[in-house]
């Protein structure tokens, strides 16, 4: 965040700036404080059916963001209300069971007004945070880019920008610090103009972070160390597998990589050495519109991965509709042509399911069968990572003349030279190993080397 050849000057606002007391005190993340967390969820049935899929989906969000839940109040409704989005008897309810229970957050399993949140935190006298919010507090958990970051800072503001409201602790009297607002500017006016400015910088920000990265695009290096992304549907068991990839795995140098990152581990594999293993954020059917851009943003890294593995809960009856939400999301991303290998889990849960390996037309792993929890399949899981991640590489025996030294010279220069002996003709024998990237890069530098392993580009 430091380096950014932007003009945010020393006077920039920080989110932190904008009223203390209602984005710390009244608003903490909900993960920020675990006392804070306990929380009462809402739902609304809006059809005769009551299909729990969306509500158990809603209260497995709501743990991912460290809540803990002490009640459901559900209630069946044609259209919400004006006022409180549930009716007044069951708003009532809430606030009784606000009191029963000790609650200090009400989590609505929808999309609420402005006015429809605050009139219920009224009467309750307790936080509300809907659907959208507590979605934006798990991308900010998980933003790990710093686009990522921005772009999620940008929605939260944006979701916070229309909820300012007058509230009853006395936020809205005139305070008239000296610099930061105008003679009679009340703290409400304040705040959201900090706000707008702090949008506005973030906007050119991203501008610019979004720029570079295109200009970045062509030019880029992959890095040194491939790196595994987890991807998938939320709750299709990507955490599960990435604890389990990576406790088998864990040795002392990863604790500090762990608190940095939790989302990110060294992986040792064998035949391919050191990888890194990302998770990321769970996709969501029906995200709404207001927060794809920043839900995009968690998984721009996925679209440099060297292998995307898509966990999928193979005993969910939704599951085909996850993997198209998941591959749609992937191609807007630009991360269709990234290799994937799809990771069918749970199937513990299926009857006559073993753990297996399939293939695609090239010999080459495509999907494996496993559970993550039982630990079934890891072995065959392993297999085809590393079948993966070592089809990217070619191992080559090459002879180069005593003239070819500028091909000997790039090929040390890329570090792939694992092995070379000078015969009595004083030709170089060389054992090289590279990526199939950087093989074909060579060739057209090269001609002569097609002789050696003369594969083409994929698809150009
Ligand atoms: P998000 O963080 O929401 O994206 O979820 P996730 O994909 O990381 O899923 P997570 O690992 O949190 O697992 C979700 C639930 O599925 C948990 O209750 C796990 O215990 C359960 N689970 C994961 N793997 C398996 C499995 O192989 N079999 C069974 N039966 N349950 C599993």
């Amino acid at each position: 965040m430091n380096n950014l050849p932007d003009n945010v000057t020393q006077s920039a606002v920080d989110s932190s700036e904008i009223s203390t007391a209602l984005f710390v005190s009244e608003n903490p993340p909900i993960n920020e404080n675990r006392a804070l967390n306990n929380a009462i969820v809402v739902h609304c049935f809006f059809d005769s059916q009551k299909n729990l899929d969306d509500l158990n989906e809603f209260q497995l969000l709501a743990k991912s963001a460290q809540a803990h839940i002490l009640t459901v109040i559900t209630t069946s409704r044609s259209s919400p209300q004006a006022k409180y989005f549930v009716g007044q008897g069951k708003a009532e309810e809430i606030a009784d069971a606000v009191k029963q229970y000790q609650a200090d957050l009400i989590l609505v399993n929808h999309s609420l007004t402005p006015a429809q949140a605050r009139n219920l935190e009224s009467l309750c006298d307790c936080r509300v945070v809907d659907r959208n919010g507590l979605i934006l507090d798990i991308f900010a958990q998980r933003a790990r880019s710093h686009e990522g970051k921005l772009q999620v800072e940008l929605a939260q503001l944006k979701h916070l920008a229309t909820r300012l409201v007058r509230r009853k602790t006395g936020l809205d009297q005139q305070k008239g610090a000296v610099g930061l607002r105008g003679p009679g500017e009340t703290q409400l006016e304040t705040d959201r103009r900090l706000i707008k400015v702090r949008i506005s910088q973030l906007q050119s920000r991203l501008e610019k972070v979004t720029k570079q990265r295109n200009q970045n695009r062509q030019t880029r290096q992959k890095a040194d160390i491939p790196t595994i992304s987890l991807v998938g549907y939320t709750n299709a068991g990507k955490s599960t597998l990435f604890n389990l990839l990576t406790d088998a795995n864990v040795y002392a140098a990863d604790q500090l990589f762990a608190t940095l990152d939790p989302t990110l581990r060294r992986l040792h594999l064998k035949d391919v050495g050191t990888t890194i293993l990302a998770d990321t954020v769970g996709f969501l059917r029906d995200l709404p519109h207001d927060l794809i851009s920043a839900f995009k943003s968690t998984l721009q890294e996925t679209t440099e991965a060297s292998l995307l593995l898509h966990v999928i809960d193979c005993a969910d009856t939704r599951k085909l509709e996850n993997i198209e939400a998941v591959n749609q999301v992937l191609e807007e991303i630009g991360a269709q042509d990234v290799p994937r290998l799809l990771v069918y889990n749970k199937i513990d849960q299926l009857e006559n399911v073993k753990p297996h390996i399939e293939y695609d037309e090239k010999q080459q792993p495509s999907a494996v069968y496993i559970s993550a929890n039982s630990a079934e399949g890891l072995a065959f899981l392993l297999d085809a990572i590393r079948a993966r991640l070592t089809e990217q590489i070619l191992q080559l025996p090459i002879r180069l003349s005593p003239s070819e030294g500028k091909i000997r010279h790039a090929l040390y220069e890329l570090n792939c030279v694992e092995k070379e002996e000078i015969n009595e003709l004083g030709e170089f024998l060389l054992n090289i190993r590279i990526e199939k990237v950087e093989w074909l890069k060579l060739m057209k530098r090269f001609a002569t080397l097609a002789a050696f392993n003369p594969i083409q580009p994929e698809e150009d």
